[in-house]
């Protein structure tokens, strides 16, 4: 009989109840039990970063956590960005505009990598950017595209933080 344990995980806001064998990985937990395939799996070893989910708001690869491990901290996947409506995230309309993907396999991974990084950093330079994208990998794109999408999203957000800054400032 193969050992089960009851893990309780907070994913995209919602409290969930699994009972799991202890070495179930994140990834599989979310695709599998939770249903939540927009998470994809690549190499299933860390490298390629298609499965990055935000684990208390960092980026984290999905294959290389048991979902035991994540028991008490707030999960978000892909799913998590697009509003209630099913309209599409800033970042995710970016990705759209500037061509930031093209079969879409390694796309979920570099959405919530960039949600972890521009929420982290959101005065990043372009530098930084093309950075932390070297981290996962996207056979079709050559990237340029992808730094594109986020470099664009990080000004739009700093533009619209400005803005509501100057209409803060202007009704004093
Ligand atoms: S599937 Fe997790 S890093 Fe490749
Ligand atoms: S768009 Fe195909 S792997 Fe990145």
């Amino acid at each position: 009989m193969t050992d089960v344990q009851l893990v309780e995980l907070t994913v995209n806001s919602e409290r969930h109840e699994l009972a799991i064998p202890p070495r179930r990985t994140l990834a599989d937990v979310l695709r599998h039990d939770l249903g939540l395939t927009g998470t994809h799996v690549g190499c299933e070893h860390g490298i390629c970063g298609a499965c990055t989910v935000l684990v208390d708001g960092r980026p984290a690869r999905a294959c290389l956590l048991f979902a035991a491990q994540v028991e008490n901290a707030e999960i978000r996947t892909v799913e998590s960005l697009a509003g209630p409506d099913g309209e599409l995230s800033d970042l995710q309309r970016c990705f759209g505009e500037h061509h930031g993907l093209q079969c879409g396999f390694c796309t979920p991974g570099f959405l919530m990598l960039a949600e972890g990084f521009l929420a982290e950093e959101p005065g990043a330079t372009r530098e930084e950017i093309r950075e932390v994208v070297a981290s996962n990998l996207c056979r079709c794109t050559g990237y340029q595209t992808v730094v594109d999408a986020v470099d664009d999203c990080a000004s739009r957000r700093r533009a619209s933080l400005q803005a509501a800054l100057d209409t803060a400032g202007s009704t004093r």
